[in-house]
């Protein structure tokens, strides 16, 4: 009696300091102190994009040296590794949304913020255009703005190569309003499915879901496709549910090609116990309004009719990027985006714009991981590089001043110090690990050990540690909180499926 009386004790005690702590965490991430107005002696730091490599940069810049202005047509940040989740609502939208301002607000000196898209760069008198794109629209809907440094992370967006049809009847998986439009597609082919007196062809059309495109964002959606399917939609629509298909149609001959061959393997392996049809080697040519034309490997071409139809076919430059890019001249010939250097400068426009992320062409593969970890490095280099600026004013007055022998020691040790500062180290990146989820309470991982080779693991424990690493990665306290409910929610009440 007396062990579960203490028991009890422990337990209580252990749930009022984890809530005491939640709420004390929640109020301080409410409650933004005052800030330091914009000090006009200092330099304008012009940040365009609100994803992952300028909430990066934002989180860690010191803005005691600089007056931000932050630039993007989204107020908020957007956790992408979670949108195919919010597409067949096993989290909910708002849960991995995390508007820019509270982060902003928390920086030392005050960050302006616009929503608005910007439209032209202008490297050379160095200024950003940019428009209100919203509903609602005042009387000045254009603004030219002057920058003393740029920080250019405006990401990509969809690849569609110019095949007809793929703007008109195809959803895409990038961005809110995707996952939106998705769900009330596929829910909308459902219940139009259900309509009385429809064809069996057109309802084997209409419950016909394809995913173009085999890399993870494909994959990951034709996962939780199947979780839907399967913990959900049997249940409502049981006279249905069956005949749901969904295919998945990749050009390559597998899909994944960023993973070891054994994670390729159990991905093919889960999807055929799942009944997802893998059709590799396979071609998109032509998106029709009901049904897609698409060329096999004998180069034969065959139209498969389908309900809904997400592309997910890669990554492209958006249209200022292309632009920015041609202003530069002949430093930026590539096509996949902008040219940097080392230290993520723009080749062409060094010491005034910078470029992370997605726009940007390098080595490595467009991924969160990169785009965040390249934000937190310009961040610091910007705070070197104010140390630098006060250490060259500090120079000139010592120089001016100079004749004394303590005023030539202290100017040799400040030029010394300059000297070790102009070195900035370039950027490097470190990979931790590639994961995705494939549905079924599975996820695959392809993970370095200590530059010893890679881990490739796959299962439900990998799921497990998908989820915490996910958990761990969210934006704030509100977002993992927000994050695990609606995981607890979906687990004891499953996913709605009303259309709003
Ligand atoms: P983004 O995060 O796309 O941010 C671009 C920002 O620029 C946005 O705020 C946008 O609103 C803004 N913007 C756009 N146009 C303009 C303009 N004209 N002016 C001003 N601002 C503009 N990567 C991983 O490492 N792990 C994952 O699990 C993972 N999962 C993913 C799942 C999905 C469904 C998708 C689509 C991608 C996923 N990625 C993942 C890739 C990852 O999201 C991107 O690599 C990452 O978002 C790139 O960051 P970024 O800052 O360059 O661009
Ligand atoms: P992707 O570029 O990785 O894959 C697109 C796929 O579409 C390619 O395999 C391509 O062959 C295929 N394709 C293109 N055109 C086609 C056509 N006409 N017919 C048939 N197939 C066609 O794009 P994705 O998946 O959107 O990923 C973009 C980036 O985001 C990648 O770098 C990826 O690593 C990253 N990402 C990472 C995730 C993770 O780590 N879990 C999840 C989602 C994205």
């Amino acid at each position: 009696r007396s062990f579960l009386q203490n028991l009890g004790r422990v337990t209580l005690i252990t749930i009022a300091g984890t809530g005491g702590t939640l709420y004390y965490f929640a109020q301080k991430d409410r409650h933004p102190g005052t800030q330091l107005p914009p000090d006009p002696s200092k330099k304008t730091v012009v940040v365009l994009g609100s994803g992952w490599g300028a909430t990066s940069f934002l989180k860690t810049l010191d803005t005691d040296e600089y007056n931000v202005v932050v630039v993007s047509p989204h107020n908020y940040f957007l956790f992408t590794p979670l949108l195919p989740s919010c597409a067949v609502g096993t989290v909910s939208l708002r849960s991995i949304i995390q508007p820019i301002r509270y982060v902003t607000r928390f920086k030392k000196r005050q960050v302006t913020v616009i929503e608005a898209e910007a439209k032209e760069v202008d490297p050379v008198n160095k200024t950003v255009t940019f428009h209100d794109n919203s509903v609602i629209k005042g009387e000045v809907v254009s603004t030219t703005m002057p920058y003393d440094y740029l920080v250019y992370a405006v990401g990509a967006e969809t690849q569609t190569f110019g095949i007809p049809g793929v703007k008109e009847n195809a959803c895409y998986m990038k961005e809110l309003g995707d996952a939106e439009k998705f769900r009330e597609n596929m829910m909308d082919c459902i219940e139009t499915a259900a309509f009385p007196g429809q064809s069996d062809k057109e309802i084997d059309r209409l419950l016909h879901m394809v995913v173009v495109g085999g890399g993870p964002t494909g994959v990951e959606l034709s996962g939780e496709l199947h979780d839907f399917l399967v913990d959900d939609l049997k249940y409502w629509y049981p006279e249905l549910a069956s005949r749901l298909r969904i295919t998945l149609i990749e050009a390559l001959p597998t899909v994944l090609p960023m993973f070891s061959k054994q994670l390729i393997s159990y991905t093919e392996s889960t999807f055929k116990e799942n009944k997802i049809d893998i059709l590799t080697k396979t071609m998109v040519k032509e998106i029709k309004p009901n049904a897609v034309v698409v060329q096999k490997e004998d180069k034969s071409l065959v139209e498969i009719p389908f309900g809904l139809l997400v592309w997910a076919g890669g990554n492209k430059a958006r249209s200022i990027t292309v632009d920015l890019m041609k202003a530069l001249g002949a430093a930026q010939a590539g096509k996949r985006g902008l040219a940097v250097n080392d230290h993520l400068e723009v080749v062409g426009a060094e010491g005034s714009i910078w470029a992370l992320g997605d726009c940007t062409s390098t080595s490595y593969a467009p991924t969160a991981q990169v785009a965040s970890q390249q934000g937190g490095y310009l961040a610091r280099q910007f705070v070197q590089m104010a140390k630098k600026d006060a250490l060259e004013r500090d120079l000139q007055v010592l120089r001016a001043g100079a004749g004394s022998e303590g005023g030539i020691e202290d100017a040799k040790k400040v030029e010394g110090a300059l000297e070790r500062m102009r070195k900035f180290a370039p950027f490097s990146y470190s990979h931790q690990g590639s994961l995705a989820y494939i549905g079924s309470d599975k996820a695959i991982a392809d993970l370095p050990i200590f530059g010893q080779g890679n881990l490739a693991t796959g299962g439900v424990a990998t799921y497990l540690f998908w989820r915490s690493a996910y958990i761990s990665t969210l934006f704030s306290l509100r977002n993992r909180v927000l994050v695990s409910t609606d995981w607890l929610a979906t687990k004891l009440f499953g996913r709605d499926v009303s259309r709003e």
